[in-house]
């Protein structure tokens, strides 16, 4: 780990009852940070609040927030101020997979992705950012994903939301670069956790996954050196060099057959 138990307030992790927020937390409070836990299913969250809570001894608050939902931000931002302590962490890590075919998918469910991948981090950012400028100090973390650094068919609008963030996300370090402040997109390749079987996607993927602890060793070591787009291990620095050099039309189509589902 990076520091051990300094004085650190608030850190905010969204999605934290599971998968690479429930990681994130389990880091954060071994460094001595309070924290404020967000998802939607109770028993999980609390779940990992207990297992933490055993191990260290920080404050730990969880809150109940369907993040897909309109004005959730500003219910965000009214639970962190009830926690009474500056807020110097706020990850945006809360995510899920649509997969299949744009034409028949539900629309309700494409407008969820949107409003939770895109409004509401957004939202989120402009809320917390500025306290944080005031106060020269402070990390927003966005979890984007290697999906953001190409058009994928079969997940176009995941992908798509993904780029958003990469690109929101390195914009906005760059306006906040002297200011004390750090902005990161962590972009984590395929990671060992229930976000596919949630999206009804089986990877076809050579290589291994990832595990939730390289994501969030990665993510945070990078924010020691401030760098605003952070990939994962060789195979996230691969994607990143092959979709940057290799003819853009070619690594669509390559990348549409990999995920296109089977026929029936
Ligand atoms: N796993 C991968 O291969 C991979 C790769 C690249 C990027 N990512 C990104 O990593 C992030 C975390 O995913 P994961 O792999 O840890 O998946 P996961 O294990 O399925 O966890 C997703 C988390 O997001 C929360 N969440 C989903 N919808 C929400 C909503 N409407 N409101 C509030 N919370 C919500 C879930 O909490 P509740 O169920 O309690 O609501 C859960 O804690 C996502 O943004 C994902 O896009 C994952």
């Amino acid at each position: 780990m990076i520091y051990q138990n300094q004085d650190h307030g608030l850190a905010i992790i969204t999605g934290a009852s599971q998968g690479i927020g429930a990681e994130y937390a389990r880091v954060l409070a071994a460094q001595g940070h309070a924290l404020l836990l967000i998802g939607r299913d109770e028993l999980r969250l609390q779940s990992v609040s207990k297992e933490i809570t055993q191990l260290h001894e920080v404050e730990i608050s969880t809150q109940c927030l369907d993040l897909s939902l309109a004005g959730s931000a500003h219910q965000l931002f009214v639970a962190a101020r009830d926690c009474g302590k500056p807020v110097d962490m706020l990850i945006n890590n809360a995510g899920f997979g649509l997969y299949g075919e744009f034409v028949n998918m539900a629309l309700p469910r494409i407008q969820e992705m949107l409003q939770l991948h895109i409004n509401t981090i957004v939202e989120s950012t402009r809320l917390f950012l500025p306290a944080m400028i005031e106060r020269q100090t402070g990390t927003i973390i966005n979890v984007s994903s290697v999906a953001g650094f190409l058009p994928i068919p079969y997940i176009a609008e995941y992908a798509a939301t993904k780029a958003f963030l990469l690109s929101f996300s390195e914009a906005l370090a760059e306006e906040v670069r002297e200011s004390g402040v750090s902005i990161q997109a962590c972009c984590p390749g395929y990671t060992e956790t229930n976000f596919h079987n949630t999206a009804g996607y089986h990877p076809r993927n050579p290589i291994g996954p990832q595990t939730v602890s390289q994501v969030v060793q990665t993510s945070l070591e990078a924010i020691e050196k401030k760098q605003p787009r952070v990939t994962i291990g060789w195979q996230g620095w691969l994607s990143d060099r092959l979709t940057r050099f290799l003819p853009r039309t070619l690594m669509i189509r390559m990348a549409g057959n990999r995920v296109k589902p089977p026929p029936p």
